[in-house]
């Protein structure tokens, strides 16, 4: 009986699972923040069928304690407010539940980590502080472990770096390619075969005009997020038709000259609502801008990302919008009958799980699944056909006497056999349970 529920889920899970997994290859990928808002929903709620990857933040650093989130609550998260000892990092297993769900929907979470003040104690005005900070992040959000990780055993799939604005990039921040080289230690499978995401977020005008360029070619990153917005900004979406400012033909020489992965991309980050900074277009501007861009840049454009999907939702359905815009509609869950991209691809496996779990399950799944079927197989059809020879010449040695459990042993025997053998690979030698402790 509950085996014949467990397989009438089946398709159903298929059906509700997302459109598809994320996949960093894609162009037309949609990225949202989320986390920062008063009236944010659930991170689960948002995870529709709109959005490919999110990013939750803002962490802020802390010199002397561990980091911590705007609010010990998190928006949307459901948090108690509960936070670690001698610390304002939010203690929110809570949120742990939304990750996965989204995670096993196919869609990628990121952390997002706040750029600081610029102030002398910023994790990125040293090397040393910068690969510390790297560790602490891996070890709380990501692969490692730790007593006091947020979100518990949920493991994010990488980080995105907020490049502090302009005018402060004249401090020091050689701590930038050594905070993400240090990642890259951790993390060094690429994605798909690549489990973690590195990105950073830099606004339009930055590229070549200060010390940030360095840090960004030096650096072996994803995904970088170009923010094309702003009041003061000319290179914004909302002055896309002045090409004399509209400058991402600088972002793809700096991707394909100069970024060490020349597989980089570059997402448009544009506001989901009218911002009050006359830099907002709506959804269909924005899918045609992408649109445009994707032809001249093909091999650099990634997508479209906005800020942020609380406003995105209000707004009328922006989140909807722009992926109705955005993509061809037999890539649209409802669009097509036949529906083949959207409703059959199956969600990325490898989506949140640990990456030395990931890694050494991608290599062994198929040795380990074919030894675990192959090896009890055997051992069970020996033993029957063992069992039966040596029943059949009992029964003929002695065939005047009475077997009492005979039969019923020998059926026993083949129930059990044939009960175990499916069992047993999909327990999973560990693919689905990640290694690290919770702090329960
Ligand atoms: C990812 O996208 C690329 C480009 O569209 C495609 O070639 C590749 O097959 C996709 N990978 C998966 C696993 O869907
Ligand atoms: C286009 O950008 C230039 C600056 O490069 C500015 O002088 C000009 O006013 C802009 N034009 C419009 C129509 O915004
Ligand atoms: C980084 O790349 C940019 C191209 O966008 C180039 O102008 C600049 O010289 C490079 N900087 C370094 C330090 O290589
Ligand atoms: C979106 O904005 C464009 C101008 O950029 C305008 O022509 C169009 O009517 C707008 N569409 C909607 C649905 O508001
Ligand atoms: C851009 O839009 C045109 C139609 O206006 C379409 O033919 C083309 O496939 C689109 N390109 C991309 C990359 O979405």
């Amino acid at each position: 009986m509950a085996i014949f529920r467990h397989f009438a889920l089946v398709p159903l899970a298929f059906l509700c699972a997302a459109a598809r997994a994320f996949n960093i290859s894609r162009t037309d990928n949609i990225m949202a923040q989320w986390g920062e808002i008063s009236f944010e929903n659930s991170l689960a709620t948002y995870c529709d069928g709109t959005v490919d990857l999110f990013t939750l933040g803002w962490l802020h650093y802390s010199p002397t304690a561990l980091p911590s989130f705007a609010s010990p609550t998190i928006p949307g998260a459901s948090c108690t407010g509960a936070v670690f000892p001698n610390s304002q990092l939010a203690d929110c297993p809570t949120l742990s539940t939304d990750i996965t769900a989204c995670q096993s929907k196919g869609v990628a979470v990121l952390l997002a980590l706040d750029p600081g003040s610029g102030a002398v104690t910023d994790w990125y005005t040293s090397q040393a502080s910068a690969r510390a900070y790297a560790d602490q992040l891996w070890n709380l959000f990501l692969g490692g472990t730790s007593n006091t990780r947020p979100f518990g055993d949920a493991v994010l799939d990488g980080i995105l770096v907020q490049a502090p604005d302009a005018h402060i990039t004249t401090g020091n921040i050689e701590g930038f390619p050594a905070f993400f080289d240090q990642m890259r230690l951790h993390a060094p499978i690429a994605y798909g075969s690549k489990p973690y995401i590195l990105a950073a977020r830099m606004i339009c005008p930055v590229l070549d005009e200060n010390a940030l360029s360095a840090a960004l070619n030096t650096t072996s990153l994803d995904v970088v997020q170009i923010s094309v917005a702003g009041h003061d900004s000319l290179c914004s979406v909302a002055h896309y038709d002045n090409k004399t400012m509209w400058n991402f033909d600088r972002w793809d020489r700096w991707a394909t000259s100069f970024s060490l992965n020349k597989g980089v991309k570059l997402y448009l980050d544009v506001p989901s609502y009218s911002d009050g900074y006359n830099s907002y277009v709506n959804a269909t501007r924005v899918a045609q801008i992408a649109n445009e861009t994707h032809m001249h840049y093909p091999n650099t454009f990634g997508g479209v990302s906005y800020w942020d999907s609380a406003h995105a939702v209000q707004n009328d359905g922006f989140n909807v919008a722009l992926r109705d815009a955005l993509r061809l509609p037999e890539q649209l869950p409802s669009a097509s009958p036949s529906g083949s991209q959207s409703i059959t691809s199956p969600p990325d496996p490898t989506i949140g799980i640990p990456a030395e779990t990931k890694s050494t399950a991608e290599k062994a799944i198929s040795p380990i699944l074919i030894l675990s079927v192959a090896i009890p197989v055997t051992a069970v059809a020996a033993f029957i056909l063992l069992a039966t020879f040596w029943l059949r010449s009992r029964k003929t040695r002695r065939e005047s006497q009475i077997r009492p459990y005979g039969r019923r042993r020998l059926k026993h025997l083949g129930v059990q056999g044939t009960g175990q053998i499916p069992a047993k690979p999909s327990s999973g030698e560990g693919v689905s349970s990640p290694p690290h402790k919770t702090f329960l």
